[in-house]
This record gives C-alpha cells, sequence and structure tokens, in this order.
C-alpha cells in the first residue's frame, strides 16, 4: 500500500505479533495466575483466521511477523500456519517466540516452515529453581530444546530471560556464559505488571543497568549500536559471537522507535503493550468472510489509537493492565 501503516506519531508499523492460544504448559510466576481460566475454544481465533488477518497485514505493509502465546507450539497444527505464513510473499521475517518444552520434537519442522529465528524463554539453569518460576515447567525438556533448535541450524537463537532480584538474579552471569558457550544471544528483561498473578513485582524488580554492571565484572560488555526496532539495546560479548540484550521498559523507554503492533488469541488489536486501547477483529473476521475492506478500515483505526508510550513503573505493585502476557503474548 502507499506508504503502509503508520500511527498518528508517524512511527512506520512494519511488525506484527501474532499470539496463537492463551494456553501454555508452564505458569510463570510474572507471566500467569496459579489458577487461570483459559478462553472457551469459540473465542479463539481459528488458524485460518489468523492466517487471513497475517495475509492482509501483510498487504499493509508488514514485513516480520512473529508467532507467540501463551505458548504457541501447544495449539495443535501450529505447525501448518507457520508454514502458510512462511509461503506468503512480501513477508521477510517470520519468528518465533516459545518457552522451548515443545522445541525438541519441532525444531527442525519449525526450520523447513520457514522460521528464521527463535526466542526461547530460559531463567534459570537450575531445575528446583525452575519449577519455582514456572509452576510445572520441566528445565531438561526446555535445555533440550534449546540442543534440537541448535542441531536444526537456526542462527542467532535468543534466550530471554525475565530477571527477578531474590529469584535468579545471582544467575545471570551463568545463562550469559551458557549463551556463549553456544553461540547464541541472551536478552534480560525488566519484568512489567501485565495481570496479577498473585506475586509482588516491585519486591523483586531489578533494573538492566544494575543487571549490566554485574555483569562486567565478569564479561567484557562491548557497546552496539544494534537495534532492529525491537526494545532490546544490545551489547557484544568479548571473546565471543554473542550479545547480550537489555529490555529496560521501566530505566530505558523504548517507545519512541516502536515499530509493531500484537494480536491477541482473541482476535484483538492491541497497538501498544501498554495501553487498553483495543480493536476487536474477530467480529470483524466473521461478519465479512470474503470481504477484507472492514478489516483494513479497522486496522487503520487502530493505527489511530496507539498510544504514544507506556508508564509500567507506577504500576508495578497493582497493575493498571488487567490482561496477562499470557493473551497478548508481550
Ligand atoms: P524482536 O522481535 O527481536 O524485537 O524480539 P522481542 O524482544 O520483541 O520479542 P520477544 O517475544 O522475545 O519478547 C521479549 C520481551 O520483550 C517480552 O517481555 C515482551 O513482552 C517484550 N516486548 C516485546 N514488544 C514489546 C513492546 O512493544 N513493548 C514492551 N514494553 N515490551 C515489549
Ligand atoms: N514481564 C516481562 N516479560 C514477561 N514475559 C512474560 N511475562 C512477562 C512480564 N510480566 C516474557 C516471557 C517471554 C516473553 C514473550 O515475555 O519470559 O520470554
Ligand atoms: Fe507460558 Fe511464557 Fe507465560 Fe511462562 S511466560 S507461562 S512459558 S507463556
Amino acid at each position: 500500500p502507499p506508504g503502509g501503516l503508520m500511527d498518528r506519531f508517524g512511527r512506520r508499523i512494519t511488525y506484527l505479533r501474532l499470539s496463537i492460544t492463551d494456553r501454555c504448559d508452564f505458569r510463570c510466576t510474572y507471566c500467569m495466575a496459579e489458577e487461570m481460566t483459559f478462553l472457551p475454544h469459540g473465542a479463539v481465533l481459528s488458524l485460518e483466521e489468523a492466517l487471513r488477518l497475517v495475509r492482509i497485514f501483510v498487504s499493509l505493509g508488514v514485513t516480520k511477523v512473529r508467532i507467540t502465546g501463551g505458548e504457541p507450539l501447544v495449539r495443535r497444527n501450529a505447525l501448518w500456519l507457520l508454514q502458510e505464513i512462511g509461503r506468503l510473499q512480501g513477508l521477510k521475517e517470520l519468528v518465533l517466540t516459545t518457552n522451548g518444552s515443545q522445541l525438541a520434537r519441532h525444531a527442525a519442522d519449525l526450520r523447513r516452515a520457514g522460521v528464521s529465528r527463535l526466542n526461547i524463554s530460559l531463567d534459570t539453569l537450575r531445575p528446583e529453581r525452575f519449577r519455582t518460576i514456572t509452576r510445572i515447567g520441566d528445565l531438561a525438556k526446555v535445555l533440550d530444546g534449546v540442543e534440537a533448535a541448535l542441531a536444526a541450524g537456526f542462527s542467532r537463537i535468543r534466550l530471554n530471560a525475565v530477571m527477578q532480584q531474590g529469584v535468579n538474579d545471582d544467575e545471570l552471569g551463568d545463562l550469559l556464559a551458557y549463551a556463549v558457550a553456544r553461540n547464541i544471544d541472551l536478552a534480560l528483561i525488566e519484568e512489567m505488571p501485565l495481570g496479577d498473578t498473585g506475586h509482588d513485582r516491585s519486591a523483586t524488580f531489578l533494573s538492566s543497568d544494575a543487571a549490566r554492571a554485574r555483569l562486567a565484572e565478569r564479561f567484557e560488555l562491548i557497546p552496539t549500536l544494534e537495534n532492529s526496532g525491537g526494545p532490546a539495546r544490545y551489547w557484544r560479548v568479548g571473546g565471543s559471537d554473542s550479545r547480550v540484550g537489555f529490555i529496560s521498559p521501566h530505566s530505558h523507554n523504548f517507545c519512541d522507535t516502536c515499530n509493531r503492533v500484537r494480536i491477541s488469541a482473541q482476535g484483538t488489536l492491541y497497538p501498544c503493550l501498554g495501553d487498553d486501547g483495543a480493536i476487536p477483529l474477530l467480529p470483524l473476521l466473521r461478519a465479512h468472510p470474503h470481504d477484507d475492506a472492514p478489516l483494513g478500515a479497522a486496522i487503520a483505526t487502530g493505527m489511530g489509537l496507539k498510544a504514544q508510550g507506556h508508564d509500567f513503573t507506577a504500576a508495578m505493585a497493582t497493575p493498571k493492565i488487567v490482561r496477562f502476557m499470557s493473551s497478548t503474548g508481550g
């Protein structure tokens, strides 16, 4: 389209994050409550509907699509969707964020489907601690998943670790050493207040600057200007091919270069992660099975709704955003 998608602050939107399920085989304390109610199937985008949305966004100038969840690989036939998206003309990058639990089984197929990069969540290398953070997850499966992804030939794999003071802050160096040993990247993430998960986020907050200062005692960190429009700011790790990125929604706001919007598992367009402004697309998909024009119009309205930025810090103790990270996928 002439011009593509742009918001009212002049930011070009070329990146779509699409959550294909709110379900997950983990219950991470920063993401979900212990007891979660999941969406009924009819309230979730079908994979055909998801593909139609991606097609429309690509026709509007989106060149990068990230599939998220919940855990995307617990959705049956997720691979079919990835294969179909992988075939779309005009799309340059198809990427996936996963908790890694099912990667041992799926890594090779994902690569064949055209997924170019993986972000794998991993907050700790200690099995007991992993169980505490994910409530029900099994670390060994994730570590097998990382090896399977490497064996499948993925390059630029990135681990994602949410930092929590008193929980995994003593392990950030070990996580980076694990990444360096495998030639992969690590992103350290400041926790964001989405949904009441029943844990006090302000009590465990750790800033990127504090984490970087600690890592600098053990690694040579070389600043880079690399910025793919994403929230991470990267440092190269001396003597290696790895990078460590910091995602700092609290301490270093990155909203002015934001290039993305997201669609939740229930087919709702959220122009900003930290704002409740939203456009439900599911009713339009179902009311207009053969006419994309109403969807295009709704998406244009959504661009006008995109907030200038978010302020998570004030809301750490009591989240302003009640939806959980698992339904919007970050
Ligand atoms: P790239 O596609 O390479 O930019 O990766 P990413 O870092 O955006 O993706 P990933 O799914 O791995 O998310 C890592 C962290 O970044 C998660 O905690 C997300 O919630 C967070 N994140 C992604 N996009 C945004 C955003 O627009 N705003 C904020 N505040 N956080 C975001
Ligand atoms: N704050 C920051 N990151 C989060 N994630 C999940 N919940 C939160 C939160 N409250 C991360 C996961 C995953 C990514 C998609 O989002 O660890 O890596
Ligand atoms: Fe599942 Fe990822 Fe949320 Fe953990 S952070 S519960 S792995 S969706």
